[in-house]
């Protein structure tokens, strides 16, 4: 059933935040045993950034979200709503939604956390687009931010060789329905692949104590190659529904901006979908895996390569834990 909208939403600014240093493929070859070409054949990924010790998501993320409001034109003070998509909030509670508000003096705003970790940034941007179409608000910061540094077990190569740490960040607001703006959504979830990625430790259920540290259970587990083929078969088909049924073929899309997990995972679905390099993004050689951060932030690295201008057909789609999927289409609204 079509929801009955009331206005238009559109991103109208981007921004991004990392942290300067780098960890390369070959400072993980002093860390755990693995090689630096392995991981660029197997990943894509050549460098990530790393947090220093006390740096939490809010502060990547406010920087984001400065850097989002300063392309759009606005102030904090025009900020309605704030979403953030995160599973590495700076601590389980107050949302980091909270702190980030405090932090840009965003006084005027509302807001809340939103975990649906790889997908985060899909579901949040979906969230903002509903606030906007029913009329309750007209300026929704959503930022993606990941501290992933802080969740890895640096002695395990199968999983801390992917991740990174950063920000990302947009401003969502009411525009003129003349211009597109977004146009739609799908998202879903099967909680049956909660197994084969998670992080057990720290919850209501597994509390934090001798025996859950021991046990690493506040690290991220991945059974890698199951998640591989879940993320191909979702990834692919939703973005294919999503072009197929708003009447679209492969050759219309501007640009393709897939979460960053794995060059191998991004071109497998972009065979399927038909597109050519030229119409997909990819930043993970320098960012590696940065969670909810990972759509946004190459979304800001695609605009300052020039690749987005008014009216660019865009799809965004993302898997992550849970399982979650989604994916967005969208046309190009900001300056
Ligand atoms: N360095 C060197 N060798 C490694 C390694 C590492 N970091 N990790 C695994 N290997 C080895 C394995 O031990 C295995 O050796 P074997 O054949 O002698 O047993 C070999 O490389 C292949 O392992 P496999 O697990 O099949 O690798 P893969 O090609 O599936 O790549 C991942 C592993 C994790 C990169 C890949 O499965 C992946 O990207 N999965 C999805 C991850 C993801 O997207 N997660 C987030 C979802 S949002």
């Amino acid at each position: 059933m079509a929801a009955r909208t009331l206005y238009t939403a559109g991103i109208t600014g981007v921004g991004m935040s990392f942290p300067e240093k780098k960890l390369t493929n070959a400072d993980l070859e002093k860390m755990v045993d693995t090689n630096a070409e392995w991981i660029v054949e197997r990943t894509g990924i050549k460098e990530r950034r790393i947090a220093e010790k006390g740096i939490g998501a809010s502060f990547h993320g406010a920087k984001a979200a400065e850097h989002a409001l300063e392309h759009a034109g606005l102030t904090p003070l025009d900020v309605d709503l704030i979403i953030v998509p995160t599973v590495t909030p700076d601590m389980l509670f107050p949302a980091t939604a909270c702190l980030i508000q405090d932090m840009l003096g965003a006084k005027n705003a509302w807001g809340y956390d939103l975990e649906a970790a790889c997908s985060g940034f899909i579901f949040a941007l979906q969230n903002a687009r509903a606030q906007i179409e029913t009329g309750h608000v007209r300026r929704v910061l959503v930022i993606g931010t990941e501290i992933m540094s802080s969740i890895l077990d640096w002695e395990d190569r199968n999983t801390c060789i992917l991740f990174g740490d950063g920000a990302g960040a947009v401003v969502v607001e009411r525009i003129d329905e003349s211009r597109g703006g977004i146009l739609d959504a799908i998202h879903h979830i099967d909680g049956s692949g909660a197994k084969y990625l998670h992080m057990t430790g720290g919850g209501s259920l597994n509390p934090p104590t001798l025996e859950t540290v021991e046990k690493n259970m506040h690290y991220v587990y991945q059974e890698g190659r199951d998640v591989y083929k879940f993320a191909v078969r979702g990834m692919a088909g939703i973005t294919k529904e999503i072009v197929q049924k708003n009447g679209f073929t492969g050759q219309d899309v501007d640009l393709f901006v897939p979460h960053q997990a794995n060059i191998r995972i991004i071109q497998a679905a972009q065979r399927r979908v038909g597109l050519e390099d030229s119409q997909v993004a990819v930043t993970i050689d320098r960012f590696g895996n940065t969670t909810a951060a990972s759509i946004p932030s190459a979304l800001r690295v695609s605009y300052e390569e020039g690749r987005l201008k008014e009216g660019s057909l865009v799809v965004l789609c993302a898997f992550g834990a849970g399982f979650t999927w989604g994916a967005t289409l969208l046309r190009w609204t900001a300056p």
